[in-house]
């Protein structure tokens, strides 16, 4: 019996990726404004510590997944949270020498609840809140690679990188919630990590912006705050924007891929392949 509920002919891998980003990291990057640039560097400190204990989660439970098409897809959702990881410790430690931020300090509540849940939640609790964790990155990328305003003004490429990751955790978004079905995971724990998950996940990402913002002598600035909750709630509103997809989790027969959005997967190809051809040659 398939185990594996993607559409047909899915098919995924990770990517070989190299971005150079390591001059506009010392930057504003994000349009010179302070509010957006530490939004999204704040979120990338959680991925290193975050995308080892999703790859763990999902892989604790391999030996029970039978169906080929999950196993190999299992496989490929290892192989490209890895290379996540790698190029999100690259970015964080960069982003940290060039701003004079402390890593271990950004890192330190998330790591300590990942012991705390290694050490108490069960098997299926944590790979529940995997579930979880992977709606929240899904529905982020949809949003940001549907509608183009979230990394308008954004330094190009820092903006393809995130864009990469967003093309990325749309192709695997299923892999943990089919993982979660076949080993009998049920929808109330599914629920209750989402609540948790989503709290813990603003939680992380506004202390770490609130710490970004303090090093740069901008958390009291009335004018960055207000630039950006409306970032995040007005005009894009890139979170008030992803309300209806996160409650479309608590559907009792909810599964990633009733929205079936692999065309943003090819367009994202195509912009990639024209890009290429009309870069210029280096001597
Ligand atoms: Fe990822
Ligand atoms: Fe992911």
């Amino acid at each position: 019996m398939p185990q594996s509920h993607s559409p047909a002919g899915l098919e995924f891998g990770p990517r070989r990726k190299s971005f150079d980003i390591e001059a506009a990291l010392a930057t504003d990057w994000h349009g010179g404004n302070p509010f957006r640039t530490a939004w999204f560097n704040s979120m990338s400190m959680l991925f290193p510590l975050g995308e080892k204990f999703f790859i763990d989660s999902v892989c604790h439970f391999t030996d029970q997944v039978e169906d080929p098409q999950l196993l190999a897809e299992i496989g490929s959702f290892r192989a490209q949270e890895a290379t996540h990881r790698l190029q999100h410790q690259k970015y964080n430690e960069l982003l940290c020498d060039l701003r004079g931020y402390d890593l271990v300090r950004f890192e330190k509540n998330e790591r300590a609840r990942m012991e705390w849940a290694n050490r108490e939640l069960s098997a299926h609790r944590r790979l529940a809140g995997t579930v979880a964790s992977e709606h929240l990155t899904a529905i982020m990328a949809h949003d940001m690679l549907t509608r183009k305003d979230t990394l308008v003004d954004a330094d190009e490429r820092i903006a393809s990188l995130w864009s990469w990751h967003g093309v990325e955790e749309t192709e695997h978004k299923a892999v943990a919630i089919d993982v979660y079905l076949a080993v009998g995971g049920t929808v109330k724990i599914r629920r209750l990590a989402m609540i948790h998950s989503t709290i813990f996940f603003f939680k992380d990402t506004f202390r770490n912006l609130c710490i970004m913002l303090q090093l740069d002598g901008k958390l009291w600035s009335p004018r960055v705050w207000l630039s950006g909750l409306n970032f995040l709630f007005g005009k894009p509103g890139i979170l008030r924007r992803m309300f209806i997809p996160w409650l479309r989790f608590f559907r009792k027969d909810f599964h990633p891929w009733q929205n079936d959005n692999r065309h943003l997967v090819d367009e994202w190809q195509r912009e990639e392949e024209r890009a290429q051809t009309t870069a210029p040659l280096s001597s």
